[in-house]
C-alpha cells in the first residue's frame, strides 16, 4: 500500500482534490491568472476567477482546461504542481494518482495529461471515467448493478453512461456544460435587450434565478452591465419566464443524447435502466428544475445525486479501493 492516495477531478470550471483519510482538500476554480511580461504565477482559483473580465493588461487570465480539453499544457502543469504542493507538500513522491477522463479525450490528450501528473514526482497514475466514477461517488454499487443511466453535467463537458454488471456498456461525451449555457444566456440578453453583461454575471443569474421547469413571474433578477447602443451602464429587470424557453432549448442537446445511449441499450437492461432511473450528477445538474424537465422529455425518472459536484472526485478518492481488491474494470493504471 502506498504512502498517500490521491484523487485529481481536473475540470474545465473546477479543480478538486481528495486525500485518502482526509476526504476533499482541495476544491477551487481551475483558473491561472499570469503576468504577461514575465509568465510568472500571479493568482490561482478563487482569486484568478474573481479577475475574469476585470484584469488589467499585463495579466492574463485564462481556464488551462476548456470544455474538457487542457488547452494550454504548461498552465496546466503550473496549476497542478502549485496546487498538489499546497496540498501534500513532499508526500507527492509516494503517492498513487487518480484521475477522471472522458470518452473523448485522443489517447495524445491522455499521454500528455498522464506526464504532466508524473511531472510532480508521483508514484503511480491510474484513471477513471468521468461519468463511472461519478456513479461511484453518488453510491451507486456499480459492481453489481442491472443497468443505470449516469448523466455528468460538468462546465465544458456532459458525460452519460450506461452502467451494467461491472462495466460500461455505452458511454458517450459531449462538449457541453454549464459554460455554453452561460453564453447562451450572454448572447441571449445581447439580442433582446441590448445589454452586454460578463460572463460571471451570467452564471450568477443561472445559478441563483434561472429555471428549467414551472416558471415563476414574480421571480425577478437585476441584471447589470453595458447598454450596447450608448455604451453606458444600464440596468434591466427579467422574470423567470422571461429566460425560460431559450433555457428548456439549451438544455435539448443534452437530452439528445442521453435518448441515443438509451435507444442504444440492450433490450435485456432497457427494463432495468427503467427501473433504476437517469442519475444526475456535476455541477450543471443543480439547474433548478433539470430532473423534472429530462424525467417529462426521456421518459424515465430522473433524480438529482446528493452533493452533486462532489460526486466525480469522491468517487475518484474510492476507485483506490477497487484498485486494491484488483477489481478495476473501471480502472486502468498508466504507470
Ligand atoms: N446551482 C446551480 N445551478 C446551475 N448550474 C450550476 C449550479 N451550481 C454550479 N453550476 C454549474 O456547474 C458547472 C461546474 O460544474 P462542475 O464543477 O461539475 O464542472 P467541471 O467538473 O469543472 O467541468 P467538466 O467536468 O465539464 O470538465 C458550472 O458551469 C456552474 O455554473
Ligand atoms: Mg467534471
Amino acid at each position: 500500500m502506498s504512502k498517500c492516495d490521491v484523487g485529481i477531478d481536473l475540470g474545465t470550471t473546477n479543480i478538486k482534490i481528495f486525500i485518502k483519510d482526509k476526504g476533499i482538500v482541495l476544491k477551487t476554480p481551475s483558473v491561472v491568472a499570469i503576468k504577461k511580461n514575465t509568465g510568472k504565477l500571479f493568482e490561482i482559483g478563487k482569486k484568478a476567477y474573481e479577475m475574469i473580465g476585470k484584469n488589467p493588461d499585463s495579466i492574463i487570465v485564462k481556464h488551462p482546461v476548456s470544455t474538457g480539453v487542457i488547452v494550454d499544457y504548461e498552465l496546466n502543469k503550473v496549476m497542478l504542481n502549485e496546487l498538489l504542493s499546497r496540498v501534500l507538500n513532499k508526500s507527492i513522491k509516494k503517492a498513487r494518482v487518480c484521475m477522471c477522463i472522458h470518452s473523448l479525450m485522443t489517447n495524445v490528450e491522455i499521454k500528455a495529461l498522464t506526464e504532466t501528473i508524473l511531472s510532480s514526482g508521483c508514484e503511480k497514475v491510474f484513471l477513471i471515467d468521468e461519468s463511472v466514477a461519478s456513479g461511484l461517488g453518488a453510491g451507486l454499487d456499480i459492481c453489481s448493478l442491472n443497468g443505470a443511466v449516469v448523466v455528468n453535467i460538468g462546465g465544458g463537458t456532459t458525460d452519460i453512461a450506461l452502467i451494467s454488471l461491472n462495466g460500461t456498456i455505452i458511454s458517450r461525451s459531449i462538449r457541453y456544460g454549464g459554460q455554453h449555457i452561460d453564453s447562451i444566456i450572454l448572447k441571449n440578453i445581447a439580442n433582446n435587450y441590448n445589454l452586454l453583461i460578463g460572463v460571471n454575471s451570467a452564471e450568477k443569474a443561472k445559478i441563483n434565478f434561472a429555471t428549467v421547469n414551472s416558471p415563476k413571474r414574480s421571480i425577478k433578477c437585476i441584471l447589470k452591465g453595458k447598454d450596447m447602443l450608448t455604451g453606458l451602464p444600464k440596468s434591466i429587470t427579467l422574470t423567470q419566464c422571461d429566460m425560460y424557453n431559450n433555457l428548456r432549448s439549451s438544455f435539448q442537446k443534452i437530452v439528445d443524447n442521453i435518448n441515443d445511449v438509451i435507444q442504444e441499450a440492450p433490450p435485456e437492461v432497457l427494463c432495468d435502466v427503467k427501473n433504476n432511473g437517469i442519475l444526475l450528477t456535476g455541477g450543471g445538474s443543480l439547474m433548478s428544475g433539470l430532473p423534472e424537465f429530462i424525467s417529462k422529455k426521456v421518459g424515465i425518472k430522473a433524480r438529482l445525486a446528493d452533493h452533486p459536484t462532489d460526486c466525480v472526485i469522491y468517487g475518484v478518492g474510492k476507485s483506490f479501493d477497487m484498485i486494491d481488491n484488483f477489481n478495476s474494470n473501471f480502472v486502468r493504471m498508466v504507470m
